[in-house]
């Protein structure tokens, strides 16, 4: 079956991770990203892909740090509460009841019920028309103690798997129906 270029991402499963962010007067901002990679295994990078605007791109410009926090069912709902757009004053953490702490070397806190954190700084961003491709360079990377078991992440994380992941094929940007999906209401059909 062939796929438009734009469907490619129909075979590639992407993980679900919030990452949090503060703007200039420490307001904390949350939203789930899933274009997330490492940047090849022995390097300590990573990439985001940021549509335009965002809250939590204008947040890593300004303070140049950011958190992804690996989301699994434990956190799973709350996180994809953050996906509405509340106004960049409002901290969506505490909205959305998602409770956080302090993270080790960056500003931006760590949600609580996470599977693990990357705790990052701005290294590079580079911007095209509609999107922004940021890259961090990682200096604290954590799994949760309270998921461990026998020195192993025992909860999976969560992807973004049929038939959440055709998300991506355009309908992120709708956060009614990526809600309507997540929380188990009826389901779109198709693309
Ligand atoms: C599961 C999921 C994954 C998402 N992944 C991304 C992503 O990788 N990049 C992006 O720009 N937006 C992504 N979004 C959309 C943003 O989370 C959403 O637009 C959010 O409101 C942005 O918040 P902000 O403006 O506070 O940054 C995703 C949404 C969901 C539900």
């Amino acid at each position: 079956m062939e796929l438009r270029p734009d469907q490619f991402k129909l075979m590639l499963p992407l993980p679900v991770t919030v990452i949090t962010t503060v703007d200039g007067h420490g307001v904390a901002n949350a939203a789930p990203y899933g274009c997330v990679m490492p940047i090849l295994r022995p390097l300590d990078l990573v990439a985001i892909a940021s549509a335009l605007p965002r809250h939590t791109l204008h947040n890593i410009r300004e303070t140049g740090e950011f958190v992804i926090n690996v989301i699994g069912a434990p956190s799973f709902e709350k996180a994809m509460l953050t996906a509405r757009n509340y106004p960049p004053e409002v901290d969506e953490l505490q909205e959305v009841g998602l409770e956080t702490s302090p993270s080790r070397t960056v500003a931006p806190p760590r949600i609580n019920d996470a599977l693990g954190w990357i705790e990052a700084t701005l290294d590079r961003e580079v911007t095209g028309k509609n999107y922004s491709l940021v890259i961090g360079k990682v200096l604290c990377a954590e799994i949760n103690d309270r998921f461990c078991s026998d020195g192993r992440l025992a909860e999976p994380p969560a992807l973004m798997l049929s038939p959440y992941y055709h998300l991506l094929g355009g309908r992120i940007g709708d956060v009614r129906e990526t809600m309507k999906l997540f929380l188990g209401d009826q389901p779109p059909q198709g693309e």
